[in-house]
């Protein structure tokens, strides 16, 4: 009988079976050798005696194993075979392995850059590859969600036009249009609402996207999303479609119960409790305004910027006391953001130690700290105009929650942001830009303004935040000519420039076209977050290192003359 190493069970007790696998380890106790051969679905030890020929035997090497199921005299409840092994009676080699480059187990010392070289043997290791096969199992789960919902999924096209998302495209040379390129989706927005205006009501796909932009953690230059456009629907409506589909694939995947609807904060919120866009709510920290308490202070730094109307704000973390190295490191995460962080640790209500303990009045900063209802722990504080105060103190409380682990790891904190900004100020260039995409809806209130008053436009755009990450992003779209060709001016796209980019999207506008919204859920991101993965790049099978380069494959690569001779490139010296 034929099985898988992982599926070799007491059932198949005194049974001949033939099993194929890696073998994972070779012990030699006297005249009999104990090898462990394991597959995708577990491991399983097999025993020879001297009779089988094992000469030149290798770790990772294929083998087939021929024997007969036995109950082990010691077994190892560690093991999902530990009752029974395999006594050999014959083993055949069908691969003998090189010394591998790298250990291939769970526990492997080697770097990053190793693994992703041979990522083969890197995917071999059991918690690389469970990453990936939940990846599977989870994005099977969503389209069977949606397809139970009537959602139609359609491929759309990789050559293409540029995309508005806002990154550079990669774009494809080709030989039959000489000086003229293909762009790489950065995603299938455009499509998506062209299947709107075909009539299709619910689209989905588990999309390719390609973005040629700076690469962090949670950025790959060629990542997936699991895209979706519906018809005559509001928010709420495709907020709750996404709600559910969450529900059942972390049911169905994970036997995950969670709360449904996710809670809803508005933009401005965020930005002002939290620092930041996508803020982690598994812990509070929240940031408060403590203006108020520093008034006509002695500490100049603070009065001035109070008197010059910026803000003094802060979090307060209870019963911690920070030390002057853990600042420190807070410090260096924060002031990235533009400004300076201080601390006062307190003890019973009292100031204690700190960057700024002594130089701040007693009674300043003891009001300060109390209004948070804490007595003893520490009190981060920053002084600015109120924009760069909450970028700096978002990151400062994500640092200290870096030091002290207050996010349950275990929590899926969701939550929907909305009512963002319309427009981003770009201070370098002096312009506004539109902040999702420029078919992104002006709120109802902003409609009448929103290309004069561009600071204060609001959008119908929601984003969906998991655990501190941005893992989605949707709007309502503009589906009116007027206001399309009123937002195309606003961001600086003369009717020219708007034709020549969009103009296939506003034509099809012009022969009825429904209202329509959606949203993209960033897979890769998700699926990090559910496997606690470390890296994006560690639920992806074939990723990019984190300078965007595929080690396997020692690409991007040159061109040969021949090829860039049919393409008409010629390549200029950097
Ligand atoms: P957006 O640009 O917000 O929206 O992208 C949607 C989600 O895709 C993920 N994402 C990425 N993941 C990995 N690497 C990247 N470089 C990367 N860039 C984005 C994020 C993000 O939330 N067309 C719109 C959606 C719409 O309006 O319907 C769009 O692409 O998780």
């Amino acid at each position: 009988m034929k099985l898988y190493c992982g599926k070799v069970n007491e059932k198949f007790i005194n049974k001949q079976v033939t099993i194929k696998g890696w073998i994972k380890k070779i012990r030699k106790m006297g005249s009999i050798t104990f090898l462990d051969i394991s597959d995708r679905y577990g491991l399983v030890q097999v025993i020879a005696d001297e009779t089988i020929k094992l000469d030149n035997l290798t770790r990772e090497s294929v083998v087939q194993v021929k024997g007969t199921v036995v109950a082990r005299k010691t077994p190892n409840d560690k093991l999902k075979t530990g009752k029974i092994e395999i006594k050999c009676s014959a083993l055949k080699v069908l691969s003998l392995a090189k010394t591998t480059p790298m250990i291939v187990e769970d526990v492997t010392d080697a770097l990053e850059d190793i693994r992703l070289q041979h990522r083969y043997l890197d995917l071999r290791r059991n918690v690389v590859r469970d990453k990936i096969i939940f990846r599977s199992k989870f994005i099977n789960e969503l389209r069977n969600y949606l397809v139970k919902q009537d959602f139609v999924d359609v491929e759309t096209p990789c050559l293409a036009k540029p995309t508005p998302e806002g990154a550079r495209d990669y774009i494809v040379p080709t030989r039959n249009a000489p000086n003229h390129f293909w762009a790489l989706p950065q995603s299938p927005q455009i499509f998506k609402q062209l299947l709107m205006v075909a009539g299709f009501l619910k689209y989905f796909q588990i999309a390719k996207c390609f973005r040629d932009e700076d690469l962090r953690a949670d950025r790959q230059p060629e990542f997936t999303q699991l895209d979706m456009e519906m018809s005559f629907i509001e928010e709420k409506d495709i907020m709750r479609v996404v709600e559910k589909m969450f529900k059942h694939a972390l049911k169905k995947t994970m036997n995950l119960e969670i709360q449904t609807p996710f809670r809803v904060m508005q933009y401005d919120d965020c930005m002002n409790f939290y620092g930041v866009d996508k803020p982690d709510l598994r812990y509070n920290l929240k940031l408060a305004d403590l203006s108020q308490y520093f008034e006509g202070t002695q500490f100049k730094i603070f009065n001035n910027i109070l008197l010059d109307k910026g803000v003094v704000k802060g979090f307060a973390i209870d019963q911690k006391l920070m030390t002057k190295n853990e600042f420190e490191t807070v410090q260096k995460f924060a002031t990235d953001k533009g400004l300076q962080i201080a601390y006062i640790t307190f003890k019973d209500g009292h100031k204690f130690e700190g960057s700024i303990a002594r130089i701040i009045e007693d009674g300043k900063a003891n009001t300060a700290f109390n209004s948070f209802g804490f007595k003893t722990g520490t009190l981060i504080l920053c002084a600015g105009k109120q924009d760069k105060v909450n970028a700096t103190l978002g990151a400062a409380r994500i640092a200290c929650n870096n030091i002290y682990k207050f996010a349950n790891p275990d929590e899926l904190a969701f939550t929907w942001v909305v009512n963002w900004p319309l427009f981003e100020y770009d201070e370098e260039t002096g312009k506004y830009a539109a902040a999702h995409h420029p078919f992104t809806s002006p709120s109802k209130q902003s409609l009448k303004n929103f290309d004069t008053d561009k600071a204060n436009a609001r959008a119908r755009a929601y984003d969906i935040v998991l655990n501190g990450y941005e893992i989605g992003g949707g709007s309502i779209r503009i589906t009116n000519t007027s206001i399309q060709k009123r937002m195309f001016n606003a961001i600086g796209l003369t009717p020219e420039q708007a034709q020549a980019k969009f103009g296939y999207l506003l034509n099809a506008f012009d022969y009825g076209v429904p209202p329509h919204g959606g949203i993209a859920i960033g897979l890769d991101r998700l699926i990090m977050i559910l496997t606690k993965a470390d890296t994006i790049r560690d639920v992806i099978a074939f990723p990019k290192n984190s300078h965007g380069i595929d080690l396997m494959l020692d690409a991007p690569s040159a061109a040969s003359a021949e090829g860039l001779d049919d393409l008409f490139l010629q390549v200029k010296e950097k």
